[in-house]
């Protein structure tokens, strides 16, 4: 079994970073409540354990703790942050609300022999983020890193390999962060490098194969990553027993279709059935102008088209038994169950309902996404689908403010293509989370050449994010601006000005709609 540590969860966002930045130094890693008994622990037999940052003090009641029986049993454990402050409280330390905390950059100062940061200068940049600090390391601990209002920002007990910092080695502002894990990981808990691409894709292989034995498999591609990368991953396990579904609904970005098709049909050799969708989801949206009732319209027209052909295949009586889905790991864990069913409902759009018929085939549930996309790349999928920006199910829809026509999402398919075409030319595609066209309802009047236009405004929305949950308006270059607004006047009819969203979420969401 491959060795698995285990990220103690004590609330806010800290453990999914934690989690990742274990994953990239190639160890296993899941997350786990901090109610997790010693007992649980021990069954599950985790070879490390890292205690995350968490929003409480120590002080408050309830404040989030930790059987004091996990100590007992001879895991090694890295604290961080509110971990490392429990760790001092629980083993016999003490730490002291001093009213003068931490946020931020901040100078660490090593003193004296350390296994965990000896490799380090004697003064560093750290991040932190505290408001208590450990006044005393319990008794076999050696401090060995302070900082100016954290006297005890690193402790080490080598004997019991229990080790913990104030600072957090997971945000990149650490200027070592990366090392300090990895430096835990390998060499004080000894764990090997097992976690890799090509792990991932043997692993699931594997259980694709023993879940599905000669069945037949069916999977909704949608043109996003998740459900191109569990394809492809289906396809590598049990190649022609899987059948692709693409459903066009007239609402997807430029290519996106005929891309999907050549990648599945010519190179993987896939069956795919196109559904040539467009004009019944335009029929349906004719007139409504309501945000939800569009998600809802476009939800439900797409299970009932997906419904058709799974009705077909399954004539014959030897129809699909498996649906594949690109759950992923950051989705199991908010649903708190442990199981897919409870995703939240706004974000499920063009998702499928779960009283069809099938068993899941979920090979992505343990990834995240940057795994995802890692995986996708190995297994050949092109570029622009395994970097493709996350696009919401009910596609342009939700960014064609007022009545989505055929017209209109014509105007915006093609402003689309253009924002993201001079975003990709200027290198930054990738670091921005999205970057798209949005098309108010509105027309404003202009000149071009003799003539007065009267025709509608192309609003660019980019932002920079980690999980959608927040974001922040991105400041793009001007030039970059200045590209994207003249060719989006010169080459897109029906567009004569461009405006910019510098609104961030909150107070703002992503999409307009
Ligand atoms: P908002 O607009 O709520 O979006 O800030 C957060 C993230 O979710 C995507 N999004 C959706 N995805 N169905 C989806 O599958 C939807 O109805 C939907 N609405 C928004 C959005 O693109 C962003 O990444």
């Amino acid at each position: 079994m491959t060795a698995t540590v285990f990220v103690v969860d004590f609330g806010a966002q800290y453990a999914q970073l934690i989690a990742r930045r274990v994953r990239e130094a190639h160890v296993y890693s899941e997350i786990v409540p901090n109610t997790i008994s010693a007992q649980e622990v021990a069954r599950r037999a985790p070879a490390a354990l890292i205690l995350s940052g968490g929003p409480k003090s120590v002080y408050e009641t309830p404040a989030p703790t930790l059987d004091p029986a996990i100590y007992e049993l001879g895991i090694p454990i890295l604290g961080i942050c509110y971990g490392a402050q429990l760790m001092a409280q629980q083993l016999g330390g003490e730490v002291a609300r001093t009213g003068a905390g931490e946020y931020g950059r901040t100078e660490l100062t090593r003193v004296g022999a350390s296994r965990l940061i000896d490799e380090w200068p004697t003064s560093n940049n750290v991040w932190m983020s505290h408001g208590d600090a450990i006044a005393q390391a319990p008794s076999g601990f050696v401090v060995t890193g302070r900082s100016p209002e954290a006297p005890v920002s690193v402790m080490e007990d080598a004997a019991r390999r229990f080790y913990a910092v104030q600072f957090h080695p997971e945000v990149a502002h650490t200027e070592r962060g990366q090392d300090l894990l990895r430096t835990f990981l390998h060499e004080l808990a000894e764990l090997p490098t097992t976690w890799t691409n090509t792990s991932i894709i043997e692993d699931q292989v594997d259980a694709i194969r023993a879940q599905v034995g000669d069945e037949k498999v069916l999977c909704a591609l949608s043109g996003g990553v998740d459900s191109a990368v569990a394809a492809a991953l289906v396809t590598k396990a049990v190649g022609k027993q899987l059948t692709c579904v693409f459903v066009d609904t007239g609402l997807m970005r430029m290519n996106e279709g005929e891309q999907i098709e050549s990648t599945f049909t010519r190179q993987f050799g896939v069956e795919l059935i196109h559904v040539k969708a467009q004009d019944r989801f335009f029929d349906a949206l004719s007139g409504v102008t309501d945000p939800e009732r569009k998600r809802k319209i476009i939800g439900e027209l797409f299970i009932r088209e997906f419904e058709a052909v799974a009705r077909e295949l399954g004539a014959g009586g030897d129809g699909p038994r498996f649906l594949v889905q690109g759950t992923l790991y950051p989705d199991v864990i908010e649903s708190g169950s442990g199981h897919a069913a409870n995703i939240k409902s706004h974000h499920n759009v063009g998702g499928l309902p779960d009283d069809l018929s099938f068993d899941l085939v979920e090979p992505l549930r343990n990834l995240f996404k940057d795994e995802v996309r890692h995986v996708g790349e190995e297994l050949g999928l092109p570029p622009e689908i395994v970097w493709r920006q996350p696009f919401p199910g009910p596609g342009l829809a939700v960014r064609i403010v007022g009545e989505v026509t055929r017209e209109r999402a014509e105007i915006l398919r093609n402003a689309d293509h253009v924002v993201v075409d001079e975003i990709k030319k200027a290198g930054l595609y990738r670091e921005l989370w999205q970057s798209f066209a949005v098309l108010p309802a509105v027309r404003t009047v202009g000149v071009m050449g003799d003539g007065r236009t009267y025709a509608y405004p192309i609003v660019i929305r980019a932002v920079t994010s980690d999980d959608a949950m927040t974001a922040d308006w991105a400041r793009l270059p001007y030039d970059v601006i200045e590209s994207i607004a003249n060719r989006l006047i010169r080459e897109v009819d029906g567009v004569n000005r461009v405006a910019l969203d510098v609104t961030s979420k909150p107070p703002g969401t992503i999409e307009w709609e």
